[in-house]
This record gives structure tokens, C-alpha cells and sequence, in this order.
């Protein structure tokens, strides 16, 4: 019996404003993956565990929470996920497909609610212990375009932040993909949904033939 180790799978972010189509993209590229004969683990930020769960809620509803608050709860949900869940899949072989990421920390709290970037950056390490994704995907779209998909939709206290908020939120994202243009894949939302996961398939391809 070998005693090589499982090689290491790719990881697959997927970032962006509220409305981009995130979900359903992680979706198809999850399925692409295993159709084509790869162990996949699926997950989403925050959530993916009971701690991620809970948090989840808490950040969607919760009263009274501040920004410096919010960076710790997100960074709590994410410590749980990356130990409990994204690392012994990527360790086990799987391919792993996250709906968010350290980058939404970057632009949320970051870029749109000013806590310091330098604060940020380092929690953020501590969570994740330094794992980065091999491929981030960014759903880029003007915000008010994203709401207006998701008109007669409950909004959640984040959703419900200004217009001002979410264009602040974008432009962190385009500020993060252009310190890193060869992790980033920088799509228009509003192209057709195929066309999107061709597009993504074509790198996540290139970088699955590079491992
Ligand atoms: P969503 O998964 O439905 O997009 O909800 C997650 C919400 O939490 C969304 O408004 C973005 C926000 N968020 C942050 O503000 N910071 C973070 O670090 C993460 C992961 C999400």
C-alpha cells in the first residue's frame, strides 16, 4: 500500500457584492469538478460549521455590533471553517469551492466600514494560518444591478447598508484583484451564467493541469 500522501487539491474562491450570482456559480463549478472526477468539498463564509452557523445568523440580524466586533465574528467563523473543514479537505485530496473568503473581510469591513487594513490582514492570517486560495473568482457588477436582482428578496443588516456602502465594498474588491492579478479572475456578472462558467472552468482547468 502507498504511504504518499493525497496530493494537495485546487481552491476556489468566489468573491463579490451582494447579487453577483456567487452561489450558483460555486454550484456549477462544483459540479464541473466532480464530473470530471474530483472530490469536491463545498463551503461557504460565513457558516460551514456549528460556530460559522451561528455567526452567520448573528451578523445578519444581530443588534449593536460594531465594526472591530464584526471583523473578530467573521474571523471566528473562519478559523472554525479553515481548521474543521477547508484544510483536511485540501489535505484529504479534495478540491475545495468557498462562497467567500478572507477578501470579503478586506472589502467589507475593510474598504466600506474602515476598520484598519493592517488589523484586518493580520486576524485574517491567524484564522486561515496563511492558507490562500489558488484561484479567486470576483462576480463584478454595480451594486444597485445586483440589488435589483434580488428585488422582493428580505434584506439582511449588511444588504440594508448604503448605496455608498456597497460601491466602497466593489471597489475594495477591484483594489484587491489588481494587487493580484495572477490569483484573480475578474468577471462581468451580468455576462450570460454559461458563458460565466466557462470562463471560470477554462482557468480552474489551466491551474488543475499546472498541479
Ligand atoms: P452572503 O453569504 O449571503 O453574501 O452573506 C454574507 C454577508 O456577510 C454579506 O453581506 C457579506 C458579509 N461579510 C462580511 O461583511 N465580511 C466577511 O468577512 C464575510 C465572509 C462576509
Amino acid at each position: 500500500m502507498s504511504t504518499e500522501p493525497a496530493p494537495r487539491g485546487i481552491f476556489v474562491v468566489f468573491e463579490g457584492v451582494e447579487g453577483g450570482g456567487k452561489s450558483t456559480q460555486c454550484a456549477i463549478l462544483t459540479q464541473r469538478l466532480a464530473d470530471a472526477g474530483h472530490e469536491v468539498t463545498q463551503t461557504i463564509e460565513p457558516g460551514g460549521t456549528p460556530t460559522g452557523e451561528r455567526v452567520r445568523e448573528w451578523v445578519k440580524t444581530g443588534e449593536g455590533l460594531t465594526p472591530t466586533a464584526e471583523l473578530f465574528l467573521f474571523n471566528a467563523a473562519r478559523a472554525a471553517l479553515v481548521e474543521t473543514v477547508i484544510a483536511p479537505a485540501l489535505d484529504s485530496g479534495h478540491c475545495v469551492v468557498c462562497d467567500r473568503y478572507v477578501y470579503s473581510t478586506v472589502a467589507y469591513q475593510g474598504f466600506a466600514r474602515g476598520v484598519d487594513q493592517m488589523t484586518i490582514a493580520t486576524l485574517n492570517t491567524v484564522a486561515t494560518g496563511g492558507l490562500e486560495p489558488d484561484i479567486v473568482v470576483l462576480l463584478d457588477l454595480p451594486p444597485n444591478e445586483g440589488f435589483g436582482r434580488k428585488a422582493g428578496t428580505a434584506l439582511d443588516r449588511i444588504e440594508l447598508e448604503d448605496s455608498d456602502f456597497h460601491l466602497r465594498v466593489r471597489q475594495g474588491y477591484l483594489e484587491q484583484a489588481q494587487r493580484d492579478p495572477d490569483r484573480w479572475l475578474v468577471l462581468d456578472a451580468t455576462l450570460p451564467e454559461s458563458e460565466l462558467g466557462d470562463a471560470i472552468w477554462d482557468r480552474v482547468s489551466a491551474v488543475l493541469g499546472r498541479t
